[in-house]
């Protein structure tokens, strides 16, 4: 397993560009499966996630070129079995964006169920649920949800979700795309990706209405065709890298995004003191000027503050000026970064839902342990400032959502090295992380 050696106490400068993002690519990725046409995707991210949703696409059947490195031509026009396993659902939960567009084409499809992650228990109950709601007979066999739908084919329904889910949505969305009637998602999540998705599935043909806001509106058609689609910038990317500026008390363009996709993110890093300044609809610039303040944060579904940028915000915190209280609202278990950040001096408490931060403290670099992609990221960043080596453990997790993260930050001028461990531990074959 690989690892990363970081010096901290450089200030980054320079430029960044932000990759696609990793879940926009995902569910655009999973929705070539339901034409028998060829799906042609720009921008995807280079990361393993990918990798495995290729993989997952390949072993049922679809072909995928790469012309470019970040163009996927991917034709399903000749899937042979209607099934992920579980070789790959453990890896990647995401692998669950298969059953919707499986079952919507083939009428039948197999997902093997995914257990809860390091993050939560994360069931998958809304989207069965809604499948069920469908016209579909979904049950559980060996571990593997099992759906089926009557006579082939889907029908629309009216989808309540009583919480919000981005996959539930896009599952629905896709599978809703060729059933029979319309289907109307009602709390639906709004986030970007969800957005970027409907675009893609319209560009194919679909009737879709409303993707990106709670109510979405799918009029089903007979069959989707071929289309080229553009994946939006990765949002969490561009927050990792502002706070990387910031922490750093450096001086980062950031090119390649889009700012709108980051309104919150950026009203909470300027709460904080950060300076972010809209160069123009692509790119950011962040610098230091005066010192972190500390600023209390919730998590929230989009459009409120992130999940995925917590950890991140958290190291932000231990540098800042007071004491801040960080609320996560949206999975049970993401606070994991929080204990190996007290190992390089952070001050921390948590209970339940919240964590409290008392800044600003002096980071030491340790060797510590990342425990899924975005705590990795939070600790890279408190690796950038501390004092000395900081070594990280386990980095298979940011190469899931993070396209060559340490190239990057070389590249402004941070000191991470990435070291191959050549001899096979026996931890590294059960790298099972269902993020
Ligand atoms: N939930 C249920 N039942 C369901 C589905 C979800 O109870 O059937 C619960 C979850 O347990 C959680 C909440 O609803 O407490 C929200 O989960 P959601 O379904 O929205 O999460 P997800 O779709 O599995 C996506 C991202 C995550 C991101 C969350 C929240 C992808 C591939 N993954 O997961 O991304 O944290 O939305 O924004 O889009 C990451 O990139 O690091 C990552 C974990």
């Amino acid at each position: 397993m690989d690892k990363f050696h970081i010096r901290g106490g450089v200030a980054l400068k320079g430029r960044v560009s932000i990759s696609g993002a990793k879940n926009s690519a995902l569910p655009c990725m999973a929705a070539a499966i339901l034409t028998p046409e060829t799906i042609t995707l720009h921008n995807i991210p280079y990361v393993r996630d990918i990798i495995t949703m290729r993989r997952l696409l390949e072993d049922i059947g679809a072909h995928v070129l790469t012309p470019e490195l970040r163009t996927h031509k991917i034709s399903a026009a000749n899937v042979e079995l209607m099934q992920a396993p579980y070789e790959l659902v453990k890896t990647m939960r995401a692998s669950v964006l298969a059953l919707g567009p499986l079952l919507a084409r083939f009428g039948k499809a197999r997902v093997s169920l995914p257990g809860g992650c390091a993050i939560g228990a994360r069931p998958i109950d809304l989207h069965l649920a809604s499948f069920s709601k469908m016209g579909a007979d979904v049950f559980l066999e060996a571990g593997d949800v099992v759906a089926r739908a009557p006579r082939d084919r889907l029908v629309g329904a009216e989808i309540q979700f009583e919480k919000i889910s981005v996959t539930g949505t896009e599952n629905v969305m896709m599978a809703a795309t060729l059933a029979r009637g319309k289907t109307v998602i009602h709390n639906a999540a709004r986030e970007p990706e969800v957005r970027d998705l409907g675009e893609l599935l319209n560009k194919m043909g679909a009737r879709v209405r409303g993707a990106g806001t709670p109510k979405i509106e799918i009029e089903g058609v007979e069959a989707l065709g071929g289309a080229q689609h553009t994946i939006i910038p990765d949002r969490i990317e561009t927050g990792t890298f502002i706070v990387a500026g910031a922490i750093t008390k450096g001086e980062l363009e950031i090119k390649d995004c889009n700012p709108e996709h980051c309104n919150r993110i950026i009203g909470k890093l300027r709460d904080a003191g950060v300076e972010i300044e809209e160069v123009n609809q692509s790119t950011l610039r962040v610098s230091y000027g005066k010192p972190i303040r500390a600023a209390d944060l919730k998590t929230e579904e989009y459009p409120g503050f992130a999940t995925d940028m917590q950890a991140q915000y958290m190291t932000l915190m231990t540098q800042a000026d007071g004491q801040s209280e960080i609320t996560e609202t949206i999975f049970e278990n993401r606070f994991m970064h929080a204990s190996e950040l007290q190992r390089m001096g952070a001050r921390i408490q948590i209970s339940h839902d919240k964590a409290v931060v008392e800044g600003p403290t002096n980071l030491i670099g340790a060797r510590v342990q990342a425990s899924d992609l975005r705590a990795s990221a939070s600790l890279v960043l408190a690796g950038l400032i501390a004092e000395g080596e900081t070594i990280i453990d386990r980095v298979y997790h940011i190469d899931r959502g993070y396209e060559k993260i340490e190239t990057k930050l070389k590249a402004v001028g941070a000191n991470i090295e990435r070291v191959r461990e050549s001899v096979t531990s026996p931890l590294s074959a059960s790298q099972e992380v269902r993020g």
